[in-house]
């Protein structure tokens, strides 16, 4: 029996996150926020005092560490066996992130890891390149943008939320710098499958996403 998958791609701060995972319990499918992987390798380089520039023992790191996720209500992610949700969503750990995500071996071993999660009823898969490498036969696809400024405004709001200090102009920066990396390099580049529905959160609601992602489906 065909695997049903959903893929949303897009930028950083688009609102990919909060559309993904609220359409996968709309729609009871599994979730994977592959984000979060390169994320976690981030971390694990981190924890090793690994340099960003030493592919080859990132490449070893990534292909023995292991991810246990729990997607209640919040994500939950374990790395060999430890808690890491609260350090995954600094900003220092998405700008290692982006840097790795560079390097095509790395790519390579978290390919099979983010297939693993297509499983049935179906998957609503978040990222960069869901929809033209990691699942290219995917039915549904979606691309959802929003311009740097409105991305930049939502993630200082949040900071703001969370009492860490901010500063929007920083944040712009970081967010236009790590565009540039992910749209830029040359291996699964951030990029639009060509079936791909385009949408531009700028001006929309997370419910106005939400039902056009809902209609797609349906
Ligand atoms: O979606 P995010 O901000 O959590 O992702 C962090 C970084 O990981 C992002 O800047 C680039 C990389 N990434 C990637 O290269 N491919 C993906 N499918 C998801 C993330």
């Amino acid at each position: 029996m065909p695997i049903p998958v959903l893929t949303i791609d897009g930028p950083s701060g688009a609102g990919k996150g909060t559309v993904s995972r609220l359409v996968s319990k709309k729609l009871g499918w599994h979730y994977l926020d592959s984000g979060s992987i390169y994320r976690s390798l981030a971390i694990a380089i981190q924890k090793a005092s690994v340099q960003v520039s030493d592919v080859d023992t990132i490449v070893e790191v990534a292909s023995a560490m292991t991810l246990e996720f729990d997607c209640g209500d919040e994500l939950i992610v374990k790395l060999n066996g430890e808690n890491i949700t609260s350090q995954l969503g600094l900003e220092s750990t998405g700008s290692i992130a982006s840097q790795i995500a560079a390097y095509p071996a790395v790519r390579g071993v978290l390919l099979k890891k983010q297939q693993d999660f297509k499983q049935l009823p179906g998957l609503v898969a978040d990222g960069r390149d869901m929809g033209t490498v990691v699942f290219p036969e995917a039915e549904y696809k979606v691309f959802l943008t929003a311009s740097a400024e409105k991305r930049a405004a939502r993630r200082y709001k949040q900071l703001i939320e969370k009492e860490i200090d901010a500063n929007i102009d920083e944040i712009t920066s970081e967010i236009e710098a790590r565009d540039r990396r992910d749209r830029e390099r040359e291996t699964a580049p951030l990029a639009m499958a060509a079936n791909a529905l385009y949408i531009d959160s700028s001006d929309l609601t997370i419910d106005q996403v939400i039902e056009e992602v809902i209609n797609l489906i349906h």
